[in-house]
C-alpha cells in the first residue's frame, strides 16, 4: 500500500517509520527539502499546499493520507485528495475525542475539517486517531524539547494565543517536583485522561492500515489514569513526595477570565487545557485500536517517564 504522511515532526516521523515496519512504501510530504530527513532514511516530496497540481501531483497512486498538518492546507490536501483518488485520509487530531471539545479556536479549526470530511465521506474514507495526551509533555524540556511537535498549532493560534509546551507548563513539573492537577470532576468525581508515547502512536497507526475500513474513531493509549494516581506514578519514579495542588472548576475559570483580561494569552491557553482534562475530554473508557491490535505493546507512563528523566541524569 502506498502512503503519505502529510508532516515532518516527530509524530509524523513515528508514524512513517512504523508505517514503513509495517512493510508499506511510505513518503512524507513538506513544505521543504529536509535533507537532513533524507539522511535518517525518509523520502520526502516537496509540496505546495497552495498548488494543488503540486499536491495532486505528489499524491498520485497513493492509497491512504494520515495529515499531521492542520488548517487551510490540511483542507487543500483534502481537496487534492479528491482529485487524485486517494482512499483514505486520517487528519490531524491525535488528542481528545472530537465533538467532546470546547468551540476554542484551535478546536473549531479541527471540527471545520472533520465535517469536511464528513461531507465527501462517500469518496474519501477517514477515521479519527485519538490518543489523550502525549507523555512527551512530561520529559526533560517538555513537548518543544522532545521535537514530537513542530508547535506551530500552539506557538501562533489564530486568536494570537500563546502555548510553547515549554517543559513543566501542562499539570506536572517532574524537576522541580510540584503539579497542579484539577483532580475532580464539577460533581466531585476523580478525573481521569488517557496518555500515549507518541511512538506508540506512531506503532497503532501503522497498524490500522490494514483495516478494511476503518471507524469514526480510533482510539489508543498507552494508559488511562487518575489523574492522582498520574501524579503519584511521578513521585514513585522520583521518588519524592511532591507539592500537589488541586484546582477546582470555579477556580479555574476565574483564573482563565482574570488571564483573559490581562491578555496573558499563555495563561490562558495553559487553563484552557486543564478544564478540558477536567471536563473529561482526554478521557475515554474504550480504546478500539488498543483492543483490535494487543500485539502493540505500549509503554506504562512509569516506564517513559523513568527512561525519559534518567536520560537526564
Ligand atoms: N495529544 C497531544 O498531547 C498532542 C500534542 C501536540 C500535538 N498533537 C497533535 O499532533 C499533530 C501534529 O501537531 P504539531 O504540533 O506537530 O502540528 P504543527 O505544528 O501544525 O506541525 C505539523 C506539520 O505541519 C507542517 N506545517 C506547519 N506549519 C505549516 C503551514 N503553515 N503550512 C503547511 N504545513 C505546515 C510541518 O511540516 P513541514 O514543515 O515539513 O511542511 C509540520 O511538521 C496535531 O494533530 C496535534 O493536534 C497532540
Amino acid at each position: 500500500m502506498k502512503v503519505a504522511v502529510a508532516g515532518t515532526a516527530g509524530l509524523a516521523q513515528h508514524i512513517t517509520r512504523a508505517v514503513a515496519e509495517e512493510g508499506h512504501e511510505v513518503f512524507m510530504l513538506s513544505r521543504y527539502q529536509r535533507p537532513q530527513l533524507a539522511e535518517k532514511g525518509f523520502r520526502v516530496i516537496q509540496v505546495d499546499y497552495f498548488n494543488p497540481e503540486s499536491l495532486h501531483a505528489a499524491l498520485i497512486g497513493v492509497d491512504t493520507v494520515i495529515s499531521t498538518v492542520s488548517g487551510t492546507p490540511q483542507l487543500a490536501l483534502i481537496d487534492s485528495c479528491l482529485s487524485a483518488c486517494v482512499r483514505r485520509f486520517a487528519p490531524a487530531e491525535f488528542e481528545g475525542v472530537p465533538y467532546e471539545r470546547p468551540m476554542i479556536e484551535q478546536g473549531r479549526e479541527k471540527i471545520d475539517t472533520l465535517n469536511r470530511l464528513r461531507e465527501v465521506k462517500e469518496k474519501l474514507q477517514s477515521t479519527a486517531f485519538c490518543c489523550g495526551i502525549f507523555y512527551e509533555w512530561f520529559g526533560p524540556g517538555g513537548l518543544s524539547r522532545s521535537g514530537v511537535s513542530a508547535g506551530t498549532i500552539l506557538e501562533a493560534t489564530p486568536t494570537g494565543r500563546v502555548f510553547l509546551g515549554d517543559e513543566a507548563c501542562y499539570m506536572l513539573d517532574f524537576r522541580n517536583e510540584r503539579a497542579t492537577i484539577p483532580a475532580y470532576t464539577e460533581k466531585g468525581d476523580d478525573v481521569y485522561a488517557c496518555f500515549t508515547a507518541a511512538a506508540d502512536v506512531g506503532r497503532f497507526v501503522a497498524k490500522c492500515l490494514k483495516m478494511e475500513t476503518w471507524p469514526e474513531q480510533l482510539k489508543m493509549r498507552g494508559e488511562r489514569l487518575k489523574l492522582l494516581d498520574f501524579v503519584g506514578i511521578a513521585e514513585a519514579v522520583k521518588g519524592r513526595t511532591f507539592n500537589v495542588t488541586i484546582i477546582g472548576s470555579e477556580e479555574l475559570h476565574e483564573q482563565a477570565i482574570d488571564a483573559d483580561e490581562a491578555e496573558d494569552w499563555k495563561q490562558v491557553s495553559k487553563l484552557e487545557v486543564l478544564i478540558a482534562a477536567q471536563r473529561g475530554e482526554l478521557d475515554f473508557l474504550r480504546a478500539n485500536a488498543n483492543d483490535c491490535y494487543p500485539e502493540v505493546e505500549t509503554l506504562s507512563f512509569k516506564q517513559w517517564l523513568s527512561k525519559a528523566w534518567a536520560q537526564e541524569a
